[in-house]
């Protein structure tokens, strides 16, 4: 499998987000960086955005719109889909929450791992290397962040179904074990540790560039 240090394309599914975002801008500098975005972004951003208004329910939207726009094949794909809240117990909230977050979430990793798929595919079954980044949410029952909870480990059963069936994308799964620095939804009361946003570049990277030296899922760790 080719090692990449620099100068992989780097599709990021959930680029307008915190995470996405800042992971655009800490690996701009050495990567072609390509965002899926169900909307225009205002001003200026780190990525290219790719605008897909409904991508989960049409993946193959996003090869026949890099395909369109002519950009060069994609290396890696990372899905940092999803989000964060803390709000009432799981059962309260009811199904229409409950549905809303699995599409926010489980359905949103789905589809991305598709245009991974596809990806390969194009490529003839060359190797694309996908990361779908996860939450301590994923192993423990976080109290008004249920549905994260659910989706997010059913989210680690995804990525290992997807590895398992596949020969040609190397599936990856990274838990981000700690909030993420600089997210204004994170309750950091009790001076809670925070895990930097380069930090979670580094290990992305490092994932992303020798996916064979990496676990299916692997955990970062303040
Ligand atoms: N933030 C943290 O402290 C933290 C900590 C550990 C792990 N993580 C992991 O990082 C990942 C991203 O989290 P984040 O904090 O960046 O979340 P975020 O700021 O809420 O961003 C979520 C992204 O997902 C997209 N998205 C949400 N619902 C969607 C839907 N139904 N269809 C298509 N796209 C949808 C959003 O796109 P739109 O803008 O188009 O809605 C946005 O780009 C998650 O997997 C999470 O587990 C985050």
């Amino acid at each position: 499998m080719a090692e990449y240090t620099q100068n992989m394309h780097i599709l990021i599914f959930g680029a307008s987000g915190h995470v996405g975002t800042g992971l655009a801008h800490h690996l701009a500098a050495e990567h072609r960086i390509t965002g899926v975005v169900r909307s225009r972004p205002n001003g200026e951003t780190a990525y290219e955005p790719v605008v897909v208004p409904d991508w989960v329910d049409r993946p193959r939207a996003v090869n026949e719109e890099l395909a369109r726009t002519g950009a060069p094949p994609v290396d890696a794909v990372i899905a940092a889909v999803g989000g964060w809240y803390v709000d009432a117990p799981l059962i309260d909230r009811g199904i229409a929450a409950f549905d809303q977050d699995y599409s926010s979430y489980l359905r949103g990793h789905f589809a991305a791992c598709t245009v991974s798929e596809a990806l390969a595919e194009e490529g003839g079954g060359g190797s694309i290397r996908h990361l779908a980044l996860n939450g301590v949410a994923s192993v423990e029952a976080c109290v008004g962040s249920g549905a994260i909870s659910v989706f997010g480990a059913a989210q680690e059963m995804l990525i290992r179904v997807a590895a398992a069936e596949t020969k040609s994308v190397s599936h990856r799964e990274l838990k981000v074990m700690a909030p993420i620095g600089g997210d204004d939804r994170n309750d950091l009361r009790g001076a809670v540790e925070t895990v930097s946003l380069s930090e979670v570049a580094d290990a992305v990277i490092a994932v992303l560039t020798r996916p064979e030296d990496h676990e299916i899922s692997t955990q970062l760790s303040v």
